[in-house]
């Protein structure tokens, strides 16, 4: 098979590079190793920013996330017994965040792929990505039993952080910049109304706790846990019980509503970016090239951001013989990425309990979150980066 741009991995990533290239009348190739239910169940990310829902609108894959996203104006703080509300429109000019679920947009993604697109092979692994130093990279691919050969003008790393896309870069050109911590999050989803109408982050001395949801009626949390926790170590019970300690104020106004969980998983935390995100004519995007904690909210968008670039970078390319996008992609990317790699550190270190945190770490978080809470300046540092920083501007 042939195509101009081959992308590997039905994410959000290679989904919205998919669509971005069809609406340019860029021919690509999407080849998936998991089948279609698998991607569109996959519980993940759950915070869109501003950016990325105007992104999906201008794309036409926002009709239903118009309808059923839940726009959210503020975060809530919580910690030392008290609440905190971060507005954040009146510290941004007008911004805001959206909760619409990552399996809903990979869902929107795939139907309007299939019913208006090229090719999306599901069951479709990349084992190998060649000649990507040439004019014409290769993808080795196996299909139903079958193995073949994609041959491309340019091939797209968009298979997350397992995939193979990023072995094609030689070790001696490789760059990479690591932090994991010495603790998880266990994430549950849960069929009872959230306890909040606004996302509340925690900081407790017990550890971490986030309260989100999915929709009006399905309520999503997490607790940070110790590393190498398995889900089954703790009951529904005790999980609920966890949460009401950590999300527990003075406030006797506030109480969780618990329900029956419905799913229940461990998630590890890892700050990792490879450098650059271009070899040749392979170009990495979204958790193929970095990945960030997720305290943050920040993985789902800076995949989003990764394809803007590239797609734009490549209209360039193909309506004006310009190279200049692409030449700069690594490096227009790899800014804001950073700026989303310092924020999630923040976020994270701010936030959780180190095991061995000694009560000095203590007052400088809470320090911080006093900050935060009492300097505007401070809090519209937060608001802007929770927002998120416009997608091809300077950061
Ligand atoms: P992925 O979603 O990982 O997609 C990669 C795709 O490539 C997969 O479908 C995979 O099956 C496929 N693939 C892999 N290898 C191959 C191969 N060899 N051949 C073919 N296909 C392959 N981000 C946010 O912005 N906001 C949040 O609120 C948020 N919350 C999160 C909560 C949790 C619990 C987790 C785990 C993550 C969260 N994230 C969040 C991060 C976000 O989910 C990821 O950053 C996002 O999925 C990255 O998209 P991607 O397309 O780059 O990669
Ligand atoms: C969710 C995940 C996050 O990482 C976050 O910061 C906020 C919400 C979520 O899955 O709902």
């Amino acid at each position: 098979m042939r195509t101009t741009v081959g992308i590997i991995g039905a994410g959000p990533a290679g989904l919205l590079l998919a669509r971005l290239l069809d609406e340019a009348g860029i021919d690509s190739v999407v080849l998936e190793s998991r089948d279609r239910a698998y991607v569109e169940r996959r519980q993940r990310a759950g915070i869109l920013e501003q950016g990325t829902v105007d992104v999906l609108r201008a794309a036409g894959a926002g009709a239903r996330m118009d309808r059923e996203g839940l726009r959210h104006g503020g975060i809530e703080l919580r910690f030392d017994r008290r609440r905190h509300r971060v507005d954040l429109p009146a510290l941004t000019g007008g911004k805001s965040v959206t909760v619409y679920a990552q399996t809903e947009v990979c869902k929107d993604l795939i139907a309007l792929r299939l019913a208006t697109g090229g090719p999306l092979l599901f069951e479709a692994e990349a084992l190998a990505v060649e000649d990507a130093e040439t004019d014409g990279p290769l993808v080795r691919y196996r299909h139903q039993g079958r193995e073949d050969v994609l041959e491309c003008d340019y091939v797209v790393g968009c298979d997350g952080f397992r995939g193979v896309a990023r072995k094609a870069v030689p070790p001696e050109l490789s760059r990479v910049f690591e932090r994991t911590y010495p603790y998880g999050w266990l994430g549950i989803l849960a069929d009872v109304p959230p306890s909040h109408d606004e996302l509340v982050y925690a900081r407790h001395e017990r550890g971490f706790a986030l309260l989100s949801m999915r929709s009006p009626s399905v309520t999503r949390a997490y607790l940070q846990v110790p590393e190498g926790t398995d889900a089954d170590d703790w009951t529904d019970e005790e999980i609920w019980d966890e949460l009401n300690r950590r999300l527990e104020t003075d406030d006797p106004a506030w109480t969780l509503r618990r329900g029956p969980v419905t799913a229940k998983s461990v998630t590890p935390m890892r700050s990792y970016v490879h450098e650059p995100m271009r070899h040749g004519r392979l170009l990495l995007a979204g958790d193929a090239a970095h990945i960030v904690p997720p305290t943050g909210a920040k993985g789902l968008n800076l995949a989003v951001g990764d394809v803007v670039t590239l797609a734009r970078a490549l209209v360039l390319l193909r309506e004006k013989g310009d190279p200049s996008g692409l030449d700069a992609y690594s490096e227009t990317c790899l800014r804001r990425v950073w700026q989303a790699e310092r924020f999630s550190y923040a976020m994270t270190t701010l936030l959780h309990r180190a095991p061995g945190a000694t009560p000095f770490d203590d007052r400088i978080q809470l320090a911080g979150l006093d900050r935060i809470t009492t300097a505007r300046a401070a809090e519209t540092d937060l608001a802007e980066a929770y927002t998120g920083f416009p997608f091809d501007e300077p950061q």
